[in-house]
């Protein structure tokens, strides 16, 4: 089994102030959730000592995330990148950086999936 995500992850809509956007698609500020053990409603956000490593931790410290093909955190302005596939194991690294190198994100029902269409395919966890 290969998985991107470790755990499936919630995204679910939060009152939102108006962002300008040059963009012609509205994109809603989003927290992102674990649904799932060991992360059942924890969220993603960013080791607060290393900016660039995504981890799941409590709702008080939750950022924000526009969600389209890319997921940018409104809080960094860091985007959630899948890095290359590490030898020995079964997973792909995500990490934060300043650019977006990953526009293979979507959204299925509410859940972020890696999109069909994309060269990672709709993975299974
Ligand atoms: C992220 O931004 C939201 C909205 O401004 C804020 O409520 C939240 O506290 C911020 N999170 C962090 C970790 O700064
Ligand atoms: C994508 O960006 C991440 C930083 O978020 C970096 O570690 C990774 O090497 C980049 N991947 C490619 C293919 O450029």
């Amino acid at each position: 089994m290969f998985s991107i995500l470790l755990l499936p992850l919630l995204a679910f809509g939060v009152i939102c102030s108006p962002i300008p956007l040059t963009e012609t698609t509205a994109l809603k500020p989003y927290q992102l959730r674990g649904v799932q053990s060991p992360i059942f409603h924890l969220y993603l956000q960013s080791l607060p000592t290393s900016k660039s490593t995504p981890v799941m931790g409590p709702e008080s410290s939750s950022e924000y995330f526009n969600l389209g093909s890319t997921i940018q955190s409104l809080n960094s302005s860091l985007y959630l990148n899948i890095g290359n596939k590490v030898d020995g194991k079964s997973y792909l690294p995500l990490s934060f950086g300043t650019s977006s190198n990953t526009t293979a994100w979507a959204l299925e029902g509410d859940t972020v999936i890696t999109a069909t269409t994309s060269s990672y395919g709709r993975r299974e966890y």
